[in-house]
């Protein structure tokens, strides 16, 4: 199951930008290229660095730390499936912006 939680339009990147964003504990970080959205964890899976300054080259994100590469849509590595960064889908329903995020574990399945 997902949990669709809104976007505020105030917190959107404009086209070609990118923006923080924390919902409850997740960092994210949102990319706005060409006019489309993508939102990834905002640590890299490597160490942990920002994501959110790496060096973007069409929706291929560079880490600053060591120069993982990353896709925005997928998350994945190019060439690679098994390893990358959460990417989580966006829905955009009348002008609304909303971000599809897992649901929490409950605490029965945590424990
Ligand atoms: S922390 Fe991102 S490549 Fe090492």
């Amino acid at each position: 199951m997902t949990r669709r939680i809104e976007i505020p339009a105030g917190q959107l990147p404009a086209s070609g930008a990118r923006a923080a964003l924390q919902i409850e504990d997740k960092h994210l970080a949102l990319f706005n290229v060409d006019g489309s959205l993508f939102a990834i964890d905002d640590s890299c899976p490597h160490q942990g660095a920002s994501l959110l300054g790496g060096d973007l080259q069409g929706r291929i994100i560079q880490c600053r730390a060591h120069g993982l590469r990353f896709d925005l849509a997928s998350g994945c590595m190019p060439n690679v499936t098994n390893f990358g960064v959460a990417a989580y889908p966006l829905d955009i329903t009348e002008g609304r912006t909303f971000i599809l995020l897992p649901d929490r574990p409950s605490r029965e399945s945590a424990q």
